[in-house]
């Protein structure tokens, strides 16, 4: 049963209610965090404490509670939900004013917890995705996890007004990531993903991937590359909490491959589904 935790109380998500004059509603001025939970338990829960943390800490949102009774908290969500497969999303809010103004006002945040179920896909469900390219109109800070998400909804629906699955943004010459994911590619049989920087968020699932690579022993490498080699690559791969690692058949008009799931995605998809039973 879905559940929100709003500002201390308990209640169903469709009875939780904020003032029209919260900073969240008038100027998307907050954070936020998805985390899956597998067979009731939160997987990477830590992580995902650490960066709510720093996004709170780079927009100057002093911190709600500590980590410690966040992750008490979010047990106890679970627990209440009854959900074994979920994902929970945390949105922080500056907090409601008594009038519109830029200026911070001087009142409480915000704290919105909900649970809802989840399932993610099963390798037999999953099909390659057809991305298009897109400019990254984004603003100069996509590493940090803020509730201002225009850009990505205006880049994502136009890429499926286009008949796309979803758009990998580019910037520059850069790719950075996709509309609400990263972006990894094979290249010469060598995993490449874009490195951390301003430019795009820091992916969990993208650090979760990178260690079963590693530890898969296959080839890897955290470097910028373009449009000329995202179309060139073997396969590439989109990550995130929701969507775990999903492949790319088709870039604009271009097949990837043979179209089909390529089997350096099968493997690391494999060795995370191990992983996410095994560790907290
Ligand atoms: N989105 N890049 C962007 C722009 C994202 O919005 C997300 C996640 C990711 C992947 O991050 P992670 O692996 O930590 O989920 C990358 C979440 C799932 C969302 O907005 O619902």
């Amino acid at each position: 049963m879905a559940i929100a935790y709003l500002n201390g109380q308990w209640m169903p998500p469709s009875e939780a209610k904020v003032s029209v004059f919260d900073r969240g509603f008038m100027f998307g001025d907050g954070v936020y965090e998805v985390m899956p939970v597998y067979d009731g338990r939160i997987f990477t829960k830590a992580q995902h404490l650490v960066r709510l943390a720093r996004s709170q800490a780079e927009i100057g949102l002093a911190p709600v509670m500590s980590a410690e009774a966040w992750s008490t908290l979010l047990d106890e969500a679970v627990e209440k939900s009854g959900e074994a497969q979920a994902l929970i999303y945390i949105q922080v809010t500056r907090g409601a004013a008594t009038e519109r103004s830029h200026v911070y006002p001087d009142s409480p945040p915000t704290v919105l917890l909900t649970v809802t179920a989840f399932q993610p896909k099963t390798v037999a469900e999953i099909q390659p995705l057809k991305v298009e390219t897109a400019e990254d109109i984004r603003w100069h800070r996509a590493d940090i996890k803020v509730t201002s998400l225009i850009a990505n909804g205006m880049i994502k629906n136009r890429a499926l007004a286009n008949g796309y699955d979803d758009a990998i943004m580019i910037r520059g010459d850069k790719v950075t990531e996709g509309t609400a994911s990263n972006v990894f590619i094979v290249a010469d049989g060598e995993i490449v993903t874009p490195p951390k920087s301003q430019w795009l968020l820091h992916g969990i699932t993208r650090d979760e991937m990178i260690r079963v690579a590693v530890e898969a022993g296959l080839p890897l490498r955290e470097a910028d590359f373009g449009e000329t080699q995202l179309r060139a690559a073997s396969e590439i791969w989109l990550s995130s909490t929701g969507l775990e690692l999903v492949p790319v058949g088709q870039v604009n008009d271009h097949r990837i491959g043979d179209g089909l799931p390529g089997p350096i995605w099968r493997q690391v998809f494999e060795g995370f589904q191990a992983r996410k039973r095994l560790v907290d």
